[in-house]
């Protein structure tokens, strides 16, 4: 495999003047975006192999200039991070329903908030939170359970949602919130989530175009600060002190202003926090488990070391140590399937990269699908091969190779987090089931808020003996 100048971006040569990425070949007014709908992310990769790393897409109406190398993520995340800001019609989406939350944030205020709440996923405070993490899994379990119970085949990806769910519930807010309050605000999150992309569309129609779904929104956004409100509100009122994050985020204090947050800035961490983590989880412990159903070598090498290192007991915070081919059938999925699989931003002033013009303004996103399944960094790509993860392997590859957590500064606060709870969810229903392919059900990719599968990942269940 060859690795070209991997770590810095190259400016034009011999001082030309840089000129513009080569351009998607598309139709009039709707230019590539019936062939992104057609062929998803599919339609990327096959466009890097034709334009090479970096182009751009014309969607009719909007353009965007995707990023397919390391290199560029390297540019655009770190060395050059001031230019890249979380501006534009996309990101001001994500705020009407997250505000001022960790992930839409910017400058100071941002930089304050991130180190009061990055101390929270270090391993000492994850080691705490892996009770609850397990006992919310247990609970989320249920339809699996009766799938199994009544000898049907389940949909992991309609299933998974109330585990994650119940996770960030539970390590959030505390464990007192009812299946019912689960469920509605589940439900909102999801429809205000998706809408944040489709509004990036709507926003770059003419202002005459009526933009469907907007009321229903604010309708979410509505009943999900209901809930979130009332979450605050309870734990302000309880004397003692939860090992939940909101009670945590409630009580912290930042050194250098001895300020605390106000209900406002709690309810938009608290939701940035849920709507960052409950559905990103779920999606990739769902196509986890499609890619281990299918490859029974894989999935029989998980159930040994599960079984060796477990037996029928919950597992601990101690446990994930010895439970390596699972996490590393969990980043694999994460490799394939990253749940986030662009990382958006505009620039603010002029740039280059790799030679090709970047206008001030323009939508550049690193595209962690496309640049996960780059032949020149990963040998034969669209295998699903967990043995990549092993220390062995994963030697001298470049470190930005794989990064469905972002990269940089803003890097993903909750990876560790994410890491383990894929690797526990994974573990305890492997523990529990025997699984299998249902034939004439492959997935395919729905290209949603994150990468979620058309038609749902299902499973044949069968209950192990005595678990
Ligand atoms: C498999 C699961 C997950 C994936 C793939 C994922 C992916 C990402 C990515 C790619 C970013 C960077 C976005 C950017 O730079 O624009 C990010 C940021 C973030 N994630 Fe995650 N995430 C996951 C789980 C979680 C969980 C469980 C939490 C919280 C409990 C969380 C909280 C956040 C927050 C707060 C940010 C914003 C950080 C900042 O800008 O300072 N994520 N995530």
């Amino acid at each position: 495999m060859t690795q070209p100048d991997l770590l810095t971006s190259s400016p034009a040569r011999g001082g030309r003047r840089a000129g513009p990425p080569p351009l998607t070949r598309g139709l009039p007014l709707v230019g590539a975006l019936p062939y992104v709908l057609k062929d998803r992310l599919d339609y990327l990769v096959s466009t890097r192999d034709e334009l090479g790393d970096l182009y751009t897409i014309d969607l009719g109406v909007t353009r965007l200039i995707a990023l397919n190398h390391p290199r560029h993520a390297q540019h655009v995340l770190r060395d050059n991070a001031r230019n890249y800001s979380k501006g534009g019609p996309l990101w001001d989406g994500a705020r009407g329903l997250v505000g001022n939350g960790l992930p839409t944030s910017e400058g100071d205020f941002w930089l304050r908030q991130r180190r009061m709440i990055q101390p929270e996923f270090h391993r000492d405070r994850l080691a705490a939170m892996c009770d609850l993490m397990v006992q919310a899994i247990d609970d989320g379990m249920s339809g699996f359970s009766a799938a199994a119970a009544a000898g049907r085949p389940v949909n992991a990806e309609r299933e998974l949602p109330h585990i994650t769910m119940k996770v960030i519930l539970n390590t959030m807010f505390g464990s007192g919130i009812t299946k019912e309050e689960t469920a509605a605000v589940g439900h909102a999150f999801r429809y205000a989530n998706d809408y944040i992309l489709l509004g990036l569309l709507l926003r770059s129609l003419p202002g005459w175009v009526p933009a469907p779904g907007r009321r229903r929104f604010e309708q979410a956004v509505k009943t999900i600060d209901e809930h979130v409100f009332r979450f605050i509100a309870q734990s302000r009122a309880r004397t003692g002190r939860g090992g939940d994050l909101l009670t945590i985020l409630l009580h912290m204090v930042d050194a250098e202003t001895g300020e605390q947050m106000t209900d406002q800035q709690l309810r938009d961490e608290a939701v940035s926090m849920f709507i960052a983590g409950y559905e990103t989880t779920s999606v990739a412990v769902a196509w986890a488990l499609h890619l281990l159903v299918e490859h029974p070598e894989v999935l029989r090498a998980l159930e040994a070391e599960v079984d060796a290192a477990l037996g029928d007991r919950r597992p601990s915070f101690a446990d994930a140590a010895r439970l390596p081919l699972t996490l590393a059938a969990f980043q694999e999925a994460l490799r394939l399937y990253p749940p986030a699989y662009w990382v958006p931003r505009t620039a603010v002033a002029d740039d280059e990269i790799d030679g090709f013009h970047i206008p001030a303004g323009s939508t550049v996103a690193v595209m962690s699908y496309v640049l996960h399944r780059h032949p020149d960094l990963w040998e034969s790509p669209a295998r699903f091969d967990p043995g990549r993860f092993t220390p062995e392997r994963a030697r001298g590859r470049h470190p930005l190779s794989f990064m469905p957590f972002g990269v940089g500064q803003r890097q993903c606060v909750g990876k560790e987090f994410a890491l383990l709870e894929g690797q526990l969810i994974l573990a305890r229903v492997l523990q529990r089931f025997r699984l299998s392919a249902v034939r004439g059900r492959t997935p395919r990719m729905d290209v949603a808020a994150t990468l979620r599968t058309a038609g749902g990942v299902w499973l044949g269940l069968e209950p192990r003996p005595g678990r």
